[in-house]
């Protein structure tokens, strides 16, 4: 099919790299669970639609003996308009996603790449969990599109359940870097212009603990299921189905009725109830059989703690209950297998059952239905909705078992209601769950969103701005970094004097625009290419000043400064700096660190207010209000964007919380020898080079180690697992 010119072009992040999730056991991860097909199957479908021109999957590529080599892949096309993408994302190895969130930034900077080299920005970004939707929030940041969210999972609603099985607050920090992921969440939430999730429950109960929590941007469209995969077939063409050999090793006689429970090991899944259920319900096992096919197993015994646990009750709940040849529980099965086990079920007309404590969606629920098996499940989470929408079987209250065992006996004993669900279940599936319903509705909240003129065309990559002549560029602090030791600096100048404009001079300050030509012309500093004052949110170009109209535009986005200025007054320990330092795009408050509360307090505060912000603390004395698109390093990132120049040709130096932003990432950035104790915490990250020196001394040293002079060397300083964020904003 011959895809329109103008199509949109729809980009979905996905950070953690096993795409396929087959490698999952790596990590047994039920975060992430969720997330595989849904991923994969919306890009695929995506891709169909008439107005979609381009979808490209951008995932981290993993380089690891560990998982399969098509992970290593930098590209992979799943059909003429639909590709995985995959690009580096700190060490190459296989990383827990827990253990991703200091390379993000470098991964922002190279997917910002990858528009680059393919000259088009995307129409829209589609962030999946909680750290794509960290990347998703700097790329529109920097380029304005549209962002949608789906979490998946959340780390509040973690947190919560961690705590309540007695985990320690300290351990989940370590463990899960939870704190980091919620914040990531919060800020997703705040930039993003549309939340997609699958339930209503997700909204009311999990989103709901944000402080960002605005339901009005919030939209449930249930995932599609493969359907061309899931459909019931006969008897006669089950017949040498390998999974139904399988079955028959453990059943006395395989054709009774099938009560299947299909799941991971994992004991939020509670697939235990059901073989108690099961185990002390008379007339039920004598009229059924059951069927617990619970993921792969080689040797339980090297199996993680938890699956081990629920495997070894498993097996002791069907020795206490004599169970044998009345349960079946293969120790393996392929994918290819799952549309069999349900056809089987269907077939001995069975009933599927899914007992989990919570499930977030219920993917297996609606394959079920659509193989035409009647569903027994959870009444907690997305069954509600399924069955609700399907009416094809019976919520459970997935503590109590005997009322898990009289709802399947029920409706395998009255046959007229077992054909009814059977039938509904599969005209319903393909009505409500298709790919096409959920991408039809999609592509319709997508272009409403898209309608709203609110895109920056000129921040795309037009080249018209590019300083032709500069091949690299040296961004730096004023105060206590360029300047503060007049030696140095003199030195400093002397060396950029010396490279005969190969290299551009950028100045990134917090100061507005004429304190900064006031301090500069006082130092005797020759007037750099490029100015970039009051903390990123104004930018001018050279002699002739001339500001970047288009930056203020973008930046503009959620900036509500009277209301902002009035909630954050309220607050002890900050008193509005002069009115020369209050600007369109910057409100700054002298702070009294004693008296201030956390900045967490007062991040939560506008953002249960709707109101969105960075907040940018800095030497202990200054907080600055910013919009949520501005912030030093942003302004940096637009600039590289617009020059042409990428991120790793740019030297960035600070001292300060305010340098913070444009240090991160695959800039080249510095921190001079006398820095603010704010940024300690970047110590040991790559491309963060802490100087010895001091100042412009400092500055010096880091274009030395970086050998920015001449080949530069981009090899990463340090292994970065620190990555502790200080900075509140949305
Ligand atoms: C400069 C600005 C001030 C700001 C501080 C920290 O000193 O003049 O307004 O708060 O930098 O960014
Ligand atoms: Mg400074």
């Amino acid at each position: 099919m011959k895809k329109p010119q103008q199509g949109l072009y729809i980009v979905l992040f996905s950070v953690h790299g096993l795409i396929r999730g087959e490698d999952l056991e790596l990590g047994r991860d039920s975060d992430t669970g969720g997330q595989i097909k849904y991923v994969l199957e919306l890009a695929q479908a995506l891709g169909k639609h008439p107005g979609v021109e381009r979808v490209d999957l951008i995932t981290r590529q993993v380089i690891d003996q560990k998982v399969s080599p098509e992970y290593a892949e930098p590209h992979e096309v799943l059909s003429d308009n639909v590709t995985i993408i995959r690009l580096p994302c700190g060490p190459r190895r296989y990383l827990r996603k827990e253990v991703l969130w200091s390379h993000l930034d470098s991964f922002v900077d190279n997917i910002l790449q990858h528009f680059r080299r393919i000259g088009r920005v995307p129409d829209i970004v589609h962030a999946h969990y909680a750290d794509a939707g960290y990347v998703g929030t700097r790329l529109v940041q920097l380029l304005g599109m549209p962002l949608i969210f789906t979490g998946h999972s959340l780390g509040r609603v973690k947190r919560q359940r961690l705590i309540e099985k007695g985990s320690k607050h300290e351990t989940i920090e370590t463990q899960y870097n939870i704190g980091q992921r919620i914040e990531a969440e919060e800020i997703t939430l705040g930039n993003a212009i549309l939340v997609i999730t699958s339930t209503n429950q997700e909204v009311q109960e999990q989103y709901e603990l944000y402080d960002n929590y605005q339901p009005r941007r919030m939209m449930v469209i249930p995932p599609g299921v493969a359907l061309d995969r899931f459909y019931p077939k006969d008897a006669s063409e089950l017949q040498h189905a390998p999974i139904k050999e399988q079955l028959s090793r453990f059943l006395a006689d395989p054709d009774k009725p099938m009560v299947l429970a299909l799941s991971r090991p994992d004991e939020r899944k509670n697939i235990n109830a059901l073989v108690k259920a099961y185990g002390e319900h008379k007339s039920l096992r004598d009229k059924a059989n059951l069927v617990i096919v619970a993921g792969n197993r080689d040797d339980i015994a090297t199996m993680d703690k938890g699956s081990r646990e629920v495997l070894s009750e498993m097996m002791f709940l069907i020795d206490k209950y004599d169970l044998y040849s009345h349960v079946a529980y293969p120790k393996h099965h392929a994918p290819n297998d799952v549309s069999d086990l349900y056809r089987l079920a269907e077939n001995s007309r069975g009933v599927f059952v899914n007992p989990a404590f919570t499930e977030p969606f219920g993917l297996t629920l609606i394959e079920a239905a659509a193989c035409g098996v009647p569903i027994v499940a959870t009444h907690d989470g997305g069954p509600k909705d399924i069955i609700s929408t399907l009416n094809n079987g019976v919520l459970i209250d997935p503590l109590d078992s005997s009322t898990i065992a009289d709802a399947i006996d029920n409706i395998l004993s009255n046959k007229a209601q077992w054909e009814k669900m059977s039938k509904n279940g599969m005209t319903g599936a393909r009505k409500y769950y298709s790919w096409d319903t959920h991408i039809n509705q999609y592509i319709k909240a997508v272009k409403n969103v898209i309608s709203q003129p609110r895109r920056v065309t000129d921040v795309s990559l037009s080249k018209k701005n590019r300083l032709p002549t500069v091949d690299r560029m040296l961004v730096c602090d004023i105060d206590n970094t360029l300047i503060g030791d007049k030696l140095a600096l003199q030195d400093l100048l002397e060396i950029i004097h010396g490279t005969d404009g190969k290299i551009g001079f950028g100045v990134a300050t917090g100061r507005n625009l004429e304190s900064t030509q006031k301090i500069l012309d006082q130092w005797n500093v020759p007037t750099p290419d490029l100015f970039i004052t009051a903390v990123g949110s104004d930018i001018h170009y050279g002699h002739r000043m001339v500001q970047d109209a288009d930056w203020q535009k973008h930046i503009n986005y959620r900036w509500q400064p009277a209301a902002i200025k009035k909630a954050v007054k309220r607050f002890p320990g900050l008193k509005m700096q002069a009115a020369s330092e209050q600007l369109p795009f910057k409100i700054s408050f002298n702070v009294d660190p004693k008296k201030v509360p956390p900045l967490r307090e007062i991040s939560a505060y506008l953002r249960q207010h709707d109101l969105h912000v960075k907040l940018i603390y800095s030497h202990e004395a200054y907080l600055d209000v910013m919009p949520i698109r501005a912030s030093k390093g942003l302004a940096v990132r637009y600039i590289a964007m617009k020059w042409g120049i990428t991120p790793d040709r740019i030297l960035v130096a600070g001292d300060s919380g305010n340098d913070e932003e444009m240090l991160k990432g695959n800039t080249l950035g510095v921190v001079v020898g006398n820095y603010s104790k704010e940024l300690k915490k970047l110590k040991g990250r790559d491309r963060i080079y802490f100087a010895e020196q001091e100042f412009a001394h400092g500055v010096k040293e880091g274009m030395e180690h970086y050998r920015f002079l001449e080949d530069i060397n981009k090899t990463d300083t340090g292994s970065g697992l620190s990555a502790s964020q200080d900075q509140f904003g949305d």
